[in-house]
């Protein structure tokens, strides 16, 4: 019987599908839209997305992972079965055998739940990696060699530093801190500052249009940003700057910085050095954010450089993974 090979990165904010031979074929938000009044799903992905904070009360916007776990088990089975439709045809004749990635510290329990959730969404068989391994061969990078590698993923719900040799994570340090909670930290930030709400899609807007990490990246000054006024409940422009943002980002960004040095210092020597050489590679969203990089080679002393895919490199990973089948470090849970 046929079947197709497709890698799935199940991420708290996006879920990316690789279909070995087509290439990356989906990458839209994790978020699914619910009818309150039928509880039937009415959009997913992207779509969904686009109604956050815009939808109708009987209109329920639900983000299905929380943390990079799943948190709502049959809406995010009902997501995946619908990225798995769109990605390879309405009745899923064809059932997939999929790799999916999850976090190095992921536990058995945890794992047996993602793979409930596939096999219900119409896998055939799960394999399932550790996401910094599955990143390091997206990014180009031979892990098989007794060197060390270190791979630091600023997702939106956690931030994950690990240190790889010899196919196996040897260092690994996690903190609930991503991109989801520095959207946070701006809107208390301007609730705080200007006595104005503003919901979470504008706080990242904010975060992409003029965060920074050091004050010297190319980015505008200010912006403005709609919200509501918290007295009288009217809309109200404010602007707000680089620099106030930059300050409201200082804490995460620091709990970031400890992390990293944390699994840096968990290193055991010769692999320390290796990495001293070679450099830190940066993956997931945040590593977009002007200046992480040379914040984090500030701190810490060792050369930092941004994956040429940072959002894109763990799904991609995956299709090189499935090239090579057989090497011993994939296994079968
Ligand atoms: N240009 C940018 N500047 C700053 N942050 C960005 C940028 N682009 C995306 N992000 C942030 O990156 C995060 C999404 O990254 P990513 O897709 O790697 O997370 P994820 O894999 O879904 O989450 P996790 O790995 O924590 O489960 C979001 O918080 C998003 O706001
Ligand atoms: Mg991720």
């Amino acid at each position: 019987m046929f079947s197709k090979d497709i890698g799935i990165d199940l991420g708290t904010a996006n879920v990316l599908i690789y279909v070995k031979d087509n290439g990356l074929i989906i990458n839209e938000p994790a978020v699914i839209a619910i009818d309150k009044r039928t509880d039937e799903p009415v959009a997913f992905g992207e779509e969904a997305y686009q109604m956050m904070g815009r939808a109708p009360e009987h209109i329920q916007i639900v983000h299905p992972m929380k943390s990079g776990n799943i948190a709502e088990f049959e809406m995010t089975r009902v997501l995946i079965r619908h990225f798995l439709e769109k990605a390879l045809g309405k009745s899923l004749r064809i059932k997939p055998h999929i790799t999916v990635c999850c976090k190095a510290d992921t536990t058995r329990v945890e794992k047996n739940v993602i793979r409930q959730v596939l096999m219900g969404a119409g896998a055939k068989q799960v394999v399932m990696e550790e996401e910094s391994k599955v990143a390091a061969i997206g990014a180009g990078i031979d892990i098989s060699k007794p060197s060390g590698n270190m791979i630091v993923d600023l997702g939106a719900g956690t931030t994950d530093a690990s240190v790889l040799s010899m196919g196996e994570i040897v260092s690994f340090k996690k903190t609930n801190i991503g991109g989801l909670h520095f959207d946070q930290c701006i809107i208390q930030h301007i609730r705080k500052k200007h006595n104005v709400y503003i919901g979470e899609k504008t706080a990242e807007q904010v975060k992409k249009g003029i965060g920074l990490v050091l004050m010297s990246g190319e980015k505008p000054n200010a912006m403005n940003v709609h919200g509501s006024d918290l007295a009288t409940g009217i809309p109200k422009t404010i602007e707000v700057t680089a620099e106030e943002i930059h300050q409201a980002l200082q804490l995460p960004i620091g709990k970031i910085v400890e992390t990293t040095r944390d699994a840096l210092e968990g290193t055991p020597p010769e692999l320390a050095a290796d990495i001293a050489q070679r450099g830190i590679i940066l993956i997931g969203g945040g590593a977009w954010l002007p200046g992480i990089d040379t914040l984090l080679t500030e701190h810490l002393n060792v050369p930092v450089f941004i994956a040429e895919n940072p959002l894109t490199c763990i799904a991609e990973g995956t299709g090189s993974l499935m090239d090579s089948i057989g090497k011993t470090w994939t296994r079968i849970i």
